[in-house]
């Protein structure tokens, strides 16, 4: 698929099929993770898959807005490591989200991105998932089989851009 399409056609996915992620589609989405840009190369991220109903249920009933984990068959919960990168640890995780949404989307999975950072739901997944204390828990995606399709829109380009300088047109 073409990678602009892929930017162009993917949307936020809450509603899933009971079907399965295979092994090698979230491999690839896991290999998009890893080939994302990170400042000075220092790569400051871990991603848990979590496939287990056990605990996607815990993690849907603690966020008020990932409700859909409990039905999406993956959830990849995105860390960031300070020690690796004490300035872009929390930026560069999100560079990482993005190719994966955008590889889940080529593979005709459906993603969505789901916010815990700075949220009362951090500490709780840490112990859920065991992760260490250094880390930060940046977001969590969902992964799986849509079984919705839904429509978006975008502002348009002139809200958003300047040309040469700010508010000035082309
Ligand atoms: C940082 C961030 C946090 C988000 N958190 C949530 C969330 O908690 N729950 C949810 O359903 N969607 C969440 N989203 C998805 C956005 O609502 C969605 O991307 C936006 O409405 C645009 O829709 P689209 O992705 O379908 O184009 C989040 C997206 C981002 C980038």
């Amino acid at each position: 698929m073409d990678v602009l399409e892929a930017i162009r056609e993917r949307r936020s996915i809450r509603k899933y099929k009971d079907a399965p992620v295979e092994d090698d589609k979230l491999e690839k989405v896991l290999e998009a993770g890893r080939w994302a840009p990170s400042a000075s190369n220092k790569q400051p991220w871990h991603f848990i898959v979590v496939r287990d109903p056990g605990a996607r249920n815990t993690m849907a009933n603690q966020h008020t807005y990932g409700r859909f984990m409990a039905e999406s068959p993956v959830v990849i919960v995105v860390l960031g490591d300070p020690e690796s990168h004490p300035k872009y640890h929390l930026a560069d995780p999100h560079n990482a989200v993005q190719n994966m949404l955008l590889a889940a989307y080529a593979q005709g999975l459906g993603t969505c991105w789901m916010g815990v950072r700075d949220t009362s739901i951090e500490p709780k997944f840490k112990q859920l998932l065991d992760i260490p204390d250094k880390y930060r828990v940046i977001c969590c995606v969902s992964l799986g089989y849509s079984r919705t399709t839904p429509t978006k829109t975008r502002k348009p380009l002139e809200d958003i851009v300047s040309y040469g300088k700010y508010g000035q047109e082309k």
